[in-house]
């Protein structure tokens, strides 16, 4: 028996860093949104032991290093599996795109392992080995709009942003994830060392203090966690749009509630990664003002990237704003563009098993 699953990509509605933590890892505050683009990741048990992981793709690591492997790895222990774990990858997101594919591709692999052995784990114990795994598996196991914390492993469903036309840009660049947060740390150190400059430090001295309140307040750089508050206020507000946003008149509510996923980009989300991403891969920031050219109502970097995405009005728009990226990637030969649609939860788990 063989069990095929799409294994579908994600997009992060802003992303901000914050510090660096004493195991290495950073403080995260996203939401992450599922979106139709997927991979086909199919599992089957055969004779023997171990596990084969089987992809057309050179970029995909076969040994133990796969997502997909360490996943089944540990999953097939605790469910007492037998014989030889066959996952096959059908790749068709980018490898190192910040889409999650990779991640994504371990949770199709967990599920359907689970699907072929006709046994299911407690999902609290599928939660704990997916993140595990890594910081963006877990968000697969919920699907639709998730808000994500800790080191984005920790991930919590809110109410489903309604189904809204995109665009992705993949450009033939991978981004290294840990590099670009090594990226973000530099970045972090250069602002504040700019900040306490000598002029600054004269400044600081002379105004008798030497904390972030006695800066001059264009040139504070907000300390992570206040950026975070920032932008967990603009969820909170656009993502209870539909039941806040005009209180006192049941028409206006409506009508402002029609498209709260375009009222949150209004609100100036942002993903962290761009303004360390970009400098080192010019053809980005390049890509996203191609997305805007070509009708984005909003266009950001997902994850780390390398991949961008746009939100468009409609679904044509979206067609035919990724038909004039193409033209443009042609010339270039750098990128590809495709059309498609955010993917809310209840879809995502009813096209999950093909
Ligand atoms: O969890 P994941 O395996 O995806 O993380 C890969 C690397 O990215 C980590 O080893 C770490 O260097 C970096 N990372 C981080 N902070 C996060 C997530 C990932 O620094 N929140």
């Amino acid at each position: 028996m063989t069990v095929t699953l799409r294994s579908f990509a994600k997009i992060n509605l802003g992303l901000r860093i914050g510090a660096a933590r004493p195991d290495g890892f950073h403080e995260l505050l996203t939401v992450y949104q599922t979106i139709a683009l997927h991979d086909i990741v199919k599992v089957s048990i055969g004779r023997g032991r171990g596990i084969e992981i089987r992809c057309d793709d050179p970029r995909v690591p076969k040994d133990e290093s796969n997502t997909c492997y360490r996943i089944v790895e540990t999953a097939r222990g605790v469910l007492r599996a037998k014989g030889r774990v066959i996952i096959e990858i059908e790749k068709r997101l980018p490898v190192q795109g910040g889409l999650g594919g990779a991640s994504s591709n371990a949770v199709a692999a967990l599920l359907g392992l689970e699907r072929v052995l006709k046994k299911s784990l407690p999902p609290t114990d599928r939660m704990r080995i997916a993140a595990a795994v890594g910081s963006d598996l877990p968000l697969f196991l919920v699907g639709g709009t998730v808000l994500g914390v800790g080191r984005g492993e920790q991930v919590y469903p809110v109410d489903d942003l309604p189904s809204v036309a995109c665009v992705v840009v993949a450009p033939q660049v991978g981004v290294s994830t840990p590099k670009a947060f090594a990226a973000w740390d530099r970045f972090c150190v250069d602002s504040r060392s700019r900040l306490s400059g000598p002029g600054k430090a004269r400044q600081n001295s002379l105004s008798g203090g030497n904390d972030a309140s006695t800066l001059e307040p264009e040139l504070t750089l907000p300390f992570p966690s206040d950026r975070m508050v920032e932008l967990g206020r603009a969820y909170s507000a656009c993502l209870n749009l539909p039941y806040s946003g005009a209180p006192f008149s049941v028409d206006s509510r409506r009508s402002r509630a029609e498209n709260p996923l375009l009222e949150l980009v209004r609100a100036g989300i942002m993903n962290d990664f761009e303004p360390v991403v970009f400098p080192e891969y010019p053809e980005l920031c390049e890509a996203k003002r191609a997305l805007e050219r070509a009708g984005a109502k909003y266009a950001s970097l997902s994850g780390s990237g390398s991949a961008l995405y746009g939100l468009f009005r409609s679904r044509a728009d979206a067609a035919q704003g990724a038909a004039r990226l193409r033209e443009t990637g042609l010339q270039k030969q750098s990128w590809a563009a495709e059309a498609t649609v955010t993917l809310p939860r209840r879809q995502y788990w009813k096209r999950i098993f093909v």
